[in-house]
C-alpha cells in the first residue's frame, strides 16, 4: 500500500481522547444527562465511571452547559493528598491567568505566584516565579510535600467566589483522578469538598469504577456506613459500546478510506474489544502495521493479527493449570450459568473444584457474569483458542 494512505489510516486510528464531535459516536444519553446536571443543579460533585479505555475523557470533553464557565482540569501531580490540591490550585490558577477579566486575571496571577513560591520554599532549586517557573514548579512539588494547605484552600476558595462573581456558574472539570487508588480518590475529594460545596459550582470527575459500584450500593442502602453519598450527587456509568458504534467509530476515523476493512473484518474487530473503544482502535491499528503491503483488511487478517498480539501480550502475563484450562474450553464454547458448566464438566473436574475455580476467575476478571450467565471476555477466548 502506497506510504501517504498507511499514514492516513494509522493516524486515524491513534488513540486519544476526541473532541471533534464529528468522530464521537454514541453517548448522546449520558451526556444529555451530564449537561442537565451542569445546567440545572445549583452546585455538587458528580462522577463519571467506567472501565479504563471506555471513553471517560471523551465524554469530559463534551460535557458544556451554556449559563456556566467551564474549566477542565487536568490533575499529574499526584505524590500525595496535599499535592494533588496545591495542583489542582496552580491548575485554575493558570487556567485564569490570561482571563480577558481584569479582577480575574490579577487574582490568577496573584494564586500562581503563591503556589510557586510555596511549592519552592526552602527547596535547592529556588526561585519559584522567573522564565523557569515551570520547570521548577514541576521539580520542586514532587521534592517538597508539605505547605500550608489552608493557605491552599483559601485561594482555592477566593479564586472560585471570584469566578462566580464573574460569571455566575463555574462547571469544574476534573480528569485523571480515575487512575488513583478508590482510598485516595475519596480522600482527596472528602479533602476538596470543603471548596467545591459552594452555590453555583458543579464538579465533575472521573473515577474508577469500584467507587461507582459503592455508590450504587450506598445509594440503595446495600453498605453497612454509606458515605460516598455524602461526596457524589449523582453519578453516569459509561457502558461499553455496542459493536454497531465500534465498527461506526472506526469508519469515521478512516472516512478517507471506508473500504479499507471489509465489513466482517470491522465485526472481528468489534468482537474483539468487547465494546471497549480504546481496545477496538488497538487492533485495528496493529493489525494495519502488520499489513502494510495489503490494500485491504480481511477477517482473516483481523484474526491473524489478534492471535498474534494475544501471544505476545498474553502468553508472558497469563498462565492456567490444566483445570483452569479445561473449565475455560468449556465455557469458551458457550455463555452457560453455573450449575449447567458443573455438569458439562462433571466427567472430568470434581463438583467443588469447579465452583472454587469459578470464583477465583471471576475474582480476577477472567470469567466474566451477567444475570448469573457466566462468559468470557473475547480477549481470554481468543487466548484459549490458541493454547
Ligand atoms: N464515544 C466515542 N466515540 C468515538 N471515539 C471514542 C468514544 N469513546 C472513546 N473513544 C476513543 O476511545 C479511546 C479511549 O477513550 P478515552 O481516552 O476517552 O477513555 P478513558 O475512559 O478516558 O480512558 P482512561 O481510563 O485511560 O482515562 C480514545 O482513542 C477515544 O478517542
Ligand atoms: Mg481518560
Amino acid at each position: 500500500m502506497e506510504n501517504k494512505k498507511l499514514k492516513y489510516i494509522v493516524e486515524a486510528l491513534f488513540d486519544k481522547p476526541i473532541d471533534d464531535k464529528e468522530l464521537l459516536v454514541n453517548r448522546k444519553k449520558e451526556l444529555e444527562h451530564l449537561n442537565k446536571i451542569a445546567y440545572f443543579q445549583p452546585m455538587g460533585i458528580f462522577g463519571v465511571c467506567g472501565e479504563t479505555g471506555v471513553g471517560k475523557t471523551t465524554t469530559l470533553n463534551f460535557i458544556n452547559a451554556e449559563n456556566a464557565k467551564r474549566l477542565y482540569i487536568l490533575i499529574t501531580e499526584k505524590d500525595s493528598k496535599e499535592v494533588i490540591i496545591g495542583d489542582f490550585l496552580y491548575k485554575l490558577s493558570l487556567l485564569q491567568i490570561n482571563s480577558k477579566n481584569k479582577k480575574v486575571r490579577k487574582l490568577a496571577t496573584e494564586t500562581r505566584d503563591f503556589i510557586l513560591n510555596e511549592m519552592s520554599y526552602n527547596t535547592s532549586y529556588g526561585g519559584g516565579v522567573n522564565f523557569a517557573a515551570n520547570v521548577s514548579y514541576e521539580k520542586s512539588i514532587n521534592n517538597k510535600k508539605r505547605f500550608n494547605i489552608y493557605s491552599v484552600k483559601e485561594y482555592i476558595d477566593n479564586l472560585l467566589s471570584l469566578l462566580i462573581e464573574e460569571y455566575g456558574k463555574v462547571l469544574i472539570i476534573v480528569d485523571e483522578l480515575d487512575k488513583e487508588k478508590k482510598e485516595d480518590v475519596l480522600n482527596i475529594l472528602d479533602s476538596l469538598k470543603s471548596v467545591l460545596f459552594k452555590e453555583n459550582i458543579i464538579t465533575i470527575v472521573s473515577l474508577p469504577f469500584s467507587i461507582y459500584r459503592e455508590y450504587s450500593n450506598d445509594r440503595m442502602r446495600w453498605n453497612e456506613s454509606g458515605n460516598l453519598e455524602n461526596i457524589f450527587k449523582d453519578m453516569v456509568f459509561l457502558e461499553p459500546l455496542t459493536a454497531e458504534d465500534i465498527k461506526k467509530m472506526i469508519l469515521k476515523r478512516i472516512k478517507e478510506y471506508p473500504d479499507y476493512f471489509e465489513m466482517d473484518a470491522l465485526d472481528e474487530i468489534a468482537a474483539f474489544s468487547d465494546g471497549n473503544p480504546r481496545d477496538a482502535l488497538w487492533i485495528a491499528q496493529q493489525v494495519a502495521l502488520f499489513n502494510t503491503d495489503k490494500n485491504k483488511i480481511t477477517k482473516e487478517l483481523v484474526k491473524k493479527g489478534i492471535r498474534r498480539i494475544i501471544s505476545q501480550n498474553l502468553n508472558n502475563s497469563l498462565s492456567f493449570t490444566d483445570i483452569q484450562k479445561t473449565i475455560l474450553k468449556e465455557l469458551a464454547k458457550e455463555p452457560v450459568d453455573r450449575t449447567t458448566l458443573v455438569k458439562r464438566l462433571e466427567k472430568k473436574v470434581k463438583r467443588q473444584t469447579v465452583y472454587t475455580y469459578i470464583n477465583r476467575m471471576k475474582d480476577e476478571g477472567i470469567i466474566l457474569e451477567k444475570s448469573g450467565i457466566l462468559y468470557l471476555p473475547s480477549k481470554i477466548k481468543y487466548y484459549i483458542e490458541i493454547l
